[in-house]
Formats: structure tokens, sequence, C-alpha cells
């Protein structure tokens, strides 16, 4: 079989599917009232297993409502002084669940709370965990009119603003994936550096150029984005009843998930594949159109730039034929930086990795991993071990050069 063909296959069923569903399947997302401190992340995932845990909504300036959570280990007892705040971005497709997916000694998010962090969880817009609009809903084309530029510029400058005005202290950044776009592009900006006391980037990406996923580069070529923006699908939803069905019945006869998600994001070492039942209840969260076609156009075009609007729309927007681009070189030397990268990574190719370092002014700490694939850096049962522990170490080196 010709396993090229048959994922994109995959891939336009799941797209039709996607289609479908909002018309014929009684499948709500904005509906829920997620608000009811019983149905959020805290009162699903974190609080049975013994953490002390609250909901907060942070409100963007464009008008998104963002559900962020606050976790501190719950069995110790009171701490006398909370440890210093860190806060977890999770990436594309993915939600705040993504750091609490596996179990308590595996998942950073439960490692952090028991090592003494104030740990806090962000989620973008249109994941399952946000909160809607405060006028948009979620039908509206303009709910979906945005990028990772936007959920730089806003979701994650303006959670990171609230964490710290709420904890009075600088904040610990840990970002995976489309989260470490997010905080590249939001550190070019003086107003976001000023908030953050170091930054930890798994699978680091702002050039993509070099992306080797053989199922993207496909999606890429057929000019996917650009056509289902020419349908008018603005939002991407994966989970549907039937997209959840065909992924079972493709796991089930035709292959196993753990090659499915290889095609995707690189050969993972350490995937739990008996979890995948219990990944499917949460992941992958929607996103927009726009974001894809966006990623697509980094792709097509090696940069880390703005979003494309063509020649006239970019002369309206910025004033320039062409999007400015993201200066990695704006970023100071003096932000302690931390890096891990993986070799079997399809996404975050270690090419484009070397390429972020080199127009850093800083000289990230790095750890790269022969064995890693994309997903490891989340989701890898040997993470702890790997990437968590030297993740810490570096944070608790920064925690001592500084004020705590
Ligand atoms: C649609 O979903 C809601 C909430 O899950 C449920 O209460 C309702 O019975 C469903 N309606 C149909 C027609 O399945
Ligand atoms: C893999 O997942 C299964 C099912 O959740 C779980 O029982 C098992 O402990 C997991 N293995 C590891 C090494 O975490």
């Amino acid at each position: 079989m010709e396993l090229g063909s048959s994922w994109s296959v995959f891939l336009l069923l799941l797209l039709a599917s996607v289609c479908h569903c909002s018309i014929e399947f009684n499948y709500s997302t904005q509906s829920k009232s997620k608000e009811e401190e019983n149905e959020g992340l805290c009162a699903i995932l974190i609080r049975p297993l013994g953490y002390s845990c609250s909901e907060h909504t942070v409100e963007t300036r464009d008008g998104y409502l963002l559900g962020v959570q606050r976790i501190s280990h719950g069995t110790g007892g009171l701490r006398a002084i909370p440890g210093p705040p860190v806060f977890l971005q999770h990436g594309l497709f993915q939600g705040g669940d993504a750091w609490f997916a596996n179990s308590k000694e595996e998942s950073l998010g439960f490692i952090l709370a028991d090592y003494g962090f104030d740990v806090w969880v962000g989620n973008v817009r249109g994941t399952h965990w946000s909160y809607g609009h405060k006028s948009l809903s979620e039908k509206q084309k303009a709910f979906w009119d945005w990028s990772w530029q936007e959920l730089a510029q806003y979701d994650l400058t303006d959670m990171i603003t609230y964490v710290y005005s709420l904890t009075n202290s600088k904040v610990f950044l840990v970002g995976h994936s489309q989260g470490t776009i997010m905080a590249l592009a939001a550190l070019t900006q003086p107003i976001t550096v000023d908030m953050v006391e170091a930054a930890a980037l798994l699978c680091p990406i702002s050039y993509l150029g070099h992306i080797s996923s053989q199922l993207v580069l496909r999606a890429v070529s057929m000019h996917l984005d650009q056509m289902l923006l020419a349908m008018g699908l603005h939002q991407l939803n994966f989970r549907s009843d039937i997209g959840v069905h065909i992924l079972d019945s493709l796991c089930d006869g035709h292959m196993d998930c753990g090659s499915l998600l290889s095609a995707i994001t690189g050969k993972n070492c350490c995937f739990n594949d008996s979890r995948v039942e219990f990944y499917l209840q949460y992941e992958p969260h929607p996103s927009s159109t726009k974001n894809m076609n966006h990623l697509f156009q980094m792709i097509r075009k090696g940069d880390f730039a703005m979003y494309d609007y063509g020649l006239l729309g970019n002369l309206k927007r910025y004033g320039h034929l062409h999007p400015p681009s993201f200066d990695l070189a704006k970023i100071p030397k003096s932000l302690p930086l931390w890096m891990a990268y993986g070799g079997q990574d399809a996404l975050a190719d270690v090419t484009d990795v070397e390429h972020t370092i080199k127009e850093l002014q800083a000289k990230p700490e790095l750890l790269y991993l022969e064995s890693y694939g994309h997903i490891d850096f989340i989701l890898s049962v040997y993470a702890k071990n790997d990437v968590y522990d030297k993740l810490m170490e570096f944070f608790n080196s920064q925690r001592r050069s500084s004020s705590y």
C-alpha cells in the first residue's frame, strides 16, 4: 500500500467529516458552560489526582475569553511561600490538558507542581477549555479570523500579564511546538520580555522551511489550506463524532495510531499506544483554518513573518508589500533561554532549529535527544528523566541567580 496517498485520503475524509459534523451532528463546543467549575480542566483532570486547582478567565484585548488554570500541590499541606509562577503554553490542536495527559509521575504539569512551582496553564482561543468571545459566536467567520500571530500578540501576552499581575512576580515560561512560535514572536516585544524570568522551549519553531512531515508536505503541496478557505471552512475541528470514528477504524484496521502519528509528527520513541483512547477524550482541539494557512505560508516561503494577505492586503495592513518578519535578534541577550529538540522530529526539524538558534543574540542552553519525535517532548513515558528534570534544573539555576 502506498502510504502517502492513504494518508491524504485519510486527511480528506477527516476534513470532509468536519464539513458535515457542524450541520448533521449534535456536537456542541460553545454551548457548554465550562464556567461551571465541575466541567473545567481542574475538575476533570487535575483535582481528581489530589491537587488543588482553580479556574480563571482571561479576556484578551480583542475580546476572547480564555480559560486559565492554576495548580498547586494539594497533599503537601499549606505552602508558606508559593514558588515562582510557571506558565505552560500548549501546541497546535492541543489544549492545557496536554501537560497532564500522562500519570502524575510522568506529566510536566504535575511534576512542576510537586516541585513547588506555582503552575499556570494557558488555553488559546478556540480550544475546548476556552470560553468563546464576549460578542462573537463560534459559528461566525470573524471568530476564527486569526493565526498564531494573534495567539502570540493577544492570547499569550494577555495571559502572562494576568499571571504577572496576580502573582506580582516574573513568570517562568514553557512552550511546546506552536507554543514556542507564540513565545518567540511575543518575546521580540519588550512588554512581554519584562514579565518573563526565563523560557524553556520544547520543539522550538520559528522557521518551518525544512519540515519533513510527509503528511503535512502533501497537504501543503495540495494547497489544502487555500482550498478549505475557499470552501468557507474557517474552523478546523477534527474532534467530531465522525472524525473520531474514522480515526478509530483506521487505527483498528489499516495502521496503528503510532504510525499515523508518526506520519504527522515524526517517529516518537516513547509514545504509550495503550493510552490513545484516553488522549482522544481531549485531543485534538479545534484551531482556525487561517492559522493552518499561516503555517503553510511559512513552509512555502521559509520565513518567520506575519500573515501574508497578498500584495495589496499587505500594503493596506502593514504599509509594505510583504508582511514584516519577526526579528529573533530583538529577544534580549539577558533573557535566559533553554531549548529541547529531537532528532526524529518531523515538524521542528533540526536544520530549522539551528536556524532559529543562529538568529538569537542569546546562546540558549540546549538539550538534543536523537531518538525523540515531536510528541515525545510532551507525552514520552520517559520525559521526566530525559527532559523535565533538566528543564527544572535550568529553572532552578535561574531562581538561584535571581531574587528567589
Ligand atoms: C445533544 O447534546 C445535548 C448535550 O450533550 C443532549 O442533552 C441532547 O439530548 C442531544 N440531542 C440530541 C438530539 O442528541
Ligand atoms: C500506558 O498507558 C496505560 C493505559 O493508560 C497505563 O496503564 C500504563 O501504565 C502506561 N504506561 C506507562 C509506562 O506509563
